[in-house]
């Protein structure tokens, strides 16, 4: 850790043992003349084991594990908003922010993250722990509003729910994922909408 708390920058990376063991399961998955194709799940690796953001010598090893040239990981790693690639607070904590989240409160749980952890978006918590962003459609608008914090998402917040999940999240406790509405992941809240009719 350097002395802002974030992972430091490094000249060399090379993965962990286990973590070694799980490159050889994923580059299991593919051909071995398409080895590159093992790019994103690699650099989730690597970005996991390295504290949450990529520099340049974790993405170096990366395409020398894959054998392909350096730019082609580059430019995964500089397009997909899922990899950073300067330092970043260890605990990425995400809002979506399109439409669908938008319409049903994002705005409010934007707030009740900035209230929990003091900083902006954009901004890194002062001890390096947390990161706060806002992100593109996470794919969960059915259970909008929502955020992403980690591995797990977080849905059908409002602003008390989301201060309070991430206050737990920063006091080390790790909440109960997905739909804090008490529905069972994407159905219908209260009632039935669809399928009415009795059968025949
Ligand atoms: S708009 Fe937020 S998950 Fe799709």
């Amino acid at each position: 850790m350097d002395k802002d708390g974030f992972a430091p920058d490094v000249d060399s990376f090379s993965f962990s043992a286990e973590n070694r063991a799980e490159v050889e399961r994923i580059l299991g998955k593919y051909p071995a003349d398409r080895k590159r194709s093992a790019v994103l799940p690699l650099l989730h690796l690597a970005q996991r084991q390295h504290g949450g953001w990529l520099p340049r010598a974790v993405l170096d090893h990366v395409a020398e594990l894959l054998e392909t040239p350096k730019i082609r990981v580059y430019e995964v790693a500089s397009f997909y908003d899922m990899f950073n690639t300067e330092p970043t607070g260890r605990v990425q904590v995400r809002v979506c922010t399109t439409t669908p989240c938008w319409l049903r409160g994002s705005d409010e749980i934007v707030r009740a993250c900035k209230d929990a952890l003091g900083i902006e978006i954009g901004e890194n918590t002062e001890d390096g722990r947390f990161f706060l962003r806002e992100f593109e459609c996470l794919g969960a608008c059915c259970n909008a509003p929502m955020m992403w914090i980690d591995d797990h998402f977080y849905e059908d917040l409002d602003y008390g729910k989301a201060k309070e999940i991430v206050e737990a999240i920063m006091r080390g406790e790790t909440p109960e994922p997905g739909p804090q509405s008490g529905r069972k992941g994407s159905e219908p809240l209260g009632q039935r909408t669809t399928l009415l009719e009795d059968e025949a």
